[in-house]
């Protein structure tokens, strides 16, 4: 079930039976030369919403699809939330989640410049109840689809030279397979992209001049980012089912 495709009656009768919601989170950041700006939100999307397809008693929240990429601004099309706007936002959509009944809230994320705020979001909503000695009506989880159980292993043996950080030709791919009508490309140069932190925007210009960083997404095609999508939907699956039937303690 789609939340967004849906009628609020039908939401609520299927709450009667599922508390479990799945939330796609990303950002809208460049990708390098050919990498669509959306790919750290549609490549979540895109496994949930293909999760669901296969499984439609999953309910698939509407995708989250601006966060944390002030790294990225240099580069026209990024649009970003400051950390703090973005824990504001994730906590208002927590709590609406929660205010229906929904009891398991799962994020899961395709941007790895999102997970230090999510993860302190998480900690400040904790630390709410753990003040008041009460026990959350929710349980929240967050997994980067590409820490599903299996696919990181799965990317590295697709790809197993020119990975890299951002960019990656498995991201890359996943989208190929999913828009095959946007496939862009360019002479990649240089082949592999420089490595290095990543501090502000104009830091980050000057060190990755292509917005790319380790990377050699010339390796994707729509192939092999659909052998990505079909295991990533696969264990998104299985770990929504255990997170679902955890036990907690105490209540
Ligand atoms: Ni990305």
């Amino acid at each position: 079930m789609l939340i967004h495709l849906s009628s609020w009656p039908e939401i609520d009768a299927r709450l009667k039976e599922a508390r479990t919601v799945v939330v796609p989170i990303g950002s809208n950041e460049q990708h390098g030369p050919t990498g669509l700006l959306g790919t750290d939100w549609m490549c979540p999307e895109i496994i949930a919403h293909a999760a669901h397809r296969a499984d439609d008693s999953l309910i698939v929240a509407p995708t989250f699809n601006i966060g944390m990429a002030q790294h990225h601004l240099a580069f026209a099309g990024t649009i970003s939330l400051r950390p703090s706007t973005f824990m504001a936002a994730i906590t208002d959509w927590i709590s609406s989640l929660s205010r229906h009944g929904f009891e398991r809230i799962y994020f899961l994320n395709g941007h790895g410049g999102n997970c230090a705020t999510i993860d302190a979001t998480f900690a400040e909503i904790h630390a709410e109840w753990s003040f008041v000695e009460e026990q959350p009506p929710f349980v929240l989880k967050m997994s980067n689809w590409w820490d599903l159980p299996g696919i990181h292993s799965l990317c590295s043996s697709i790809f197993p030279v020119g990975h890299g950080m951002h960019a990656t030709p498995s991201e890359i791919a996943v989208t190929q397979a999913a828009y095959p009508d946007h496939i862009k490309t360019a002479d990649y140069s240089p082949k592999i992209a420089p490595v290095g932190p990543i501090r502000d925007a104009l830091d980050y210009r000057a060190r990755f001049p292509d917005g790319r960083i380790g990377s050699d997404p010339a390796q994707a095609s729509p192939e092999k980012g659909q052998k990505i999508i079909d295991a990533s939907v696969k264990a998104l699956l299985e770990d929504v089912a255990a997170f679902s039937a955890e036990v907690r303690p105490g209540v």
